[in-house]
C-alpha cells in the first residue's frame, strides 16, 4: 500500500540533505518500501498500532509500543510521522525534542490534507527555523533539536495528549478514537443493546472501552469479556476505565489485530468496527474482516451486535457467516445489526 508521508519523510535522506545516522529513533514508525529501500542499522521504531508494529517486525525492525522508558536515553536522530489529532501531534514533536541528543536532527512528515501547514507551524514554534520540502502532497520539515525554539512550550506540549479524567471515573486522551465524546454510532448501539447478553463475550476494536462498559453495566449475566484493540494507548485506557468491574467479571485486554482473527470462543460479540486504516480513504474490507472474525469466534447460537455507517457494504459478509441477520434500527446515517450463528 502506498504511504506518501513515509515516502516524503525518506526523501531528505535519499537526497543527502540529512545524514542517515545509525541508531536513530523513529516515532510513529511505519513499514514501507521507502524505509526498506536501504539499510538503516540500529533504527529503533515506536509504533502503538498493532498491525503497523507487526509489519515493522516482519521487515526486521525493532519495535516498541511506547518510546524507550529510560528517561536518560538520547538519540542522534529522530524521525517522526505524527498522528492527525493536533494535541497528539504536538505531544509527539515535544517528545521528539526531549529524546533528541544535543545537535541531533528531528525530521517529520505530514500529508497536506492532514494538517501539514499547522504541523509545520507547531514544529517551528518548538524548534525554531526549520528546513523543509514538499513532495507527494506532503510537507517534510526538520531542524536541530537544540537550535532554538521554546523549551517551556515543549514542556507544556509534552503533556498535550496525557491521559485525563474526562467524566467521573472515565479516562481518555487526545489521539484515541472519539477521545472527548461518545461516538454517535457507538451511542446508537448502546441504546439498542439488550440486557440479556450473557456468558463470555468480546468487544472487537474496543477503543477506550465505551461499548464494553455499557455491556458490563447492563448485562448481569456476563461472566467474562475480552477486549481486542490495535491501539495500545486506547487499550491501556480501557483497562483503567473498566477496573471497577474486574472484581465481578473476568476481563481480558488484548493488543491485537482483529482483521487477523481472534483466538477465543464467545457467546456474544459487540463491535463498532473501524472503516479507515491509516489515511482518510474508506477501507470497508477492514469492517468485513471484523465481521468474519466475529463469526469465527462465536459459539453455535452466538450473537453479534454491530453498528456501522449505513452505506458500508457488510451485508454479504454477514449473510455468508450468520444464519440470521436482522437490522435492528437505521438512524442518523447508521445501522445497528444483530446477527446470530446457527445453533
Ligand atoms: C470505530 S472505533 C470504536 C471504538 C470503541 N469500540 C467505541 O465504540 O468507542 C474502532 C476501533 O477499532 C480500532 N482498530 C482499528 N483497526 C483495528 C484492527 N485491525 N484490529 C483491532 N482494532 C482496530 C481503532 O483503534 C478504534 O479504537
Amino acid at each position: 500500500m502506498s504511504d506518501p508521508a513515509l515516502d516524503a519523510l525518506m526523501l531528505p535522506f535519499a537526497e543527502g540533505r540529512i545524514a542517515r545516522v545509525p541508531g536513530a529513533l523513529f516515532l510513529g514508525a511505519r513499514a514501507g518500501a521507502a524505509l526498506h529501500a536501504s539499510q538503516w542499522p540500529g533504527l529503533a521504531c515506536v509504533q502503538g498500532f498493532r498491525p503497523q508494529a507487526q509489519a515493522l517486525e516482519r521487515a526486521g525492525f525493532a519495535v516498541r509500543a511506547e518510546a524507550d522508558p529510560d528517561p536518560a536515553r538520547r538519540w542522534p536522530l529522530v524521525l517522526a510521522l505524527p498522528p492527525r489529532q493536533r494535541e497528539a501531534a504536538r505531544a509527539l514533536y515535544a517528545q521528539a525534542r526531549a529524546l533528541a541528543d544535543a545537535g541531533a536532527t528531528v525530521v517529520a512528515s505530514v500529508p497536506n490534507d492532514e494538517g501539514a501547514k499547522s504541523g509545520e507551524a507547531d514544529f517551528a514554534r518548538l524548534f525554531g527555523a526549520a528546513g523543509s520540502l514538499s513532495k507527494h502532497k506532503c510537507r517534510v520539515f526538520w531542524a536541530r533539536a537544540d537550535a532554538g525554539g521554546d523549551p517551556a512550550l515543549a514542556a507544556q506540549w509534552r503533556e498535550a495528549d496525557a491521559p485525563r479524567e474526562i467524566a467521573p471515573g472515565w479516562w481518555s486522551r487526545p489521539g484515541v478514537f472519539a477521545w472527548d465524546r461518545i461516538d454517535a454510532a457507538s451511542a446508537l448501539l448502546i441504546a439498542q443493546l439488550p440486557d440479556t447478553l450473557a456468558g463470555e463475550g468480546a468487544d472487537l476494536g474496543a477503543g477506550s472501552g465505551v461499548l464494553a462498559a455499557a455491556v458490563l453495566e447492563r448485562c448481569t449475566g456476563v461472566r467474562g469479556l475480552d477486549l481486542y484493540e490495535a491501539d495500545a494507548r486506547a487499550l491501556a485506557l480501557a483497562e483503567r476505565n473498566l477496573a471497577p468491574h474486574a472484581a465481578r467479571v473476568r476481563l481480558g485486554f488484548h493488543w491485537h489485530d482483529v482483521a487477523a482473527g481472534v483466538p477465543g470462543r464467545y457467546d456474544f460479540v459487540v463491535a463498532n468496527p473501524p472503516f479507515h486504516a491509516q489515511g482518510r480513504a474508506p477501507r470497508p474490507e477492514l469492517g468485513q474482516a471484523f465481521v468474519r472474525a466475529a463469526a469465527a469466534a462465536l459459539r453455535p447460537g452466538g450473537a453479534l451486535w454491530l453498528v456501522a455507517n449505513r452505506q458500508l457494504p457488510y451485508e454479504q459478509a454477514l449473510a455468508g457467516a450468520f444464519a440470521e441477520v436482522r437490522t435492528v434500527v437505521q438512524r442518523d446515517g447508521f445501522k445497528v445489526v444483530a446477527a446470530r450463528r446457527a445453533p
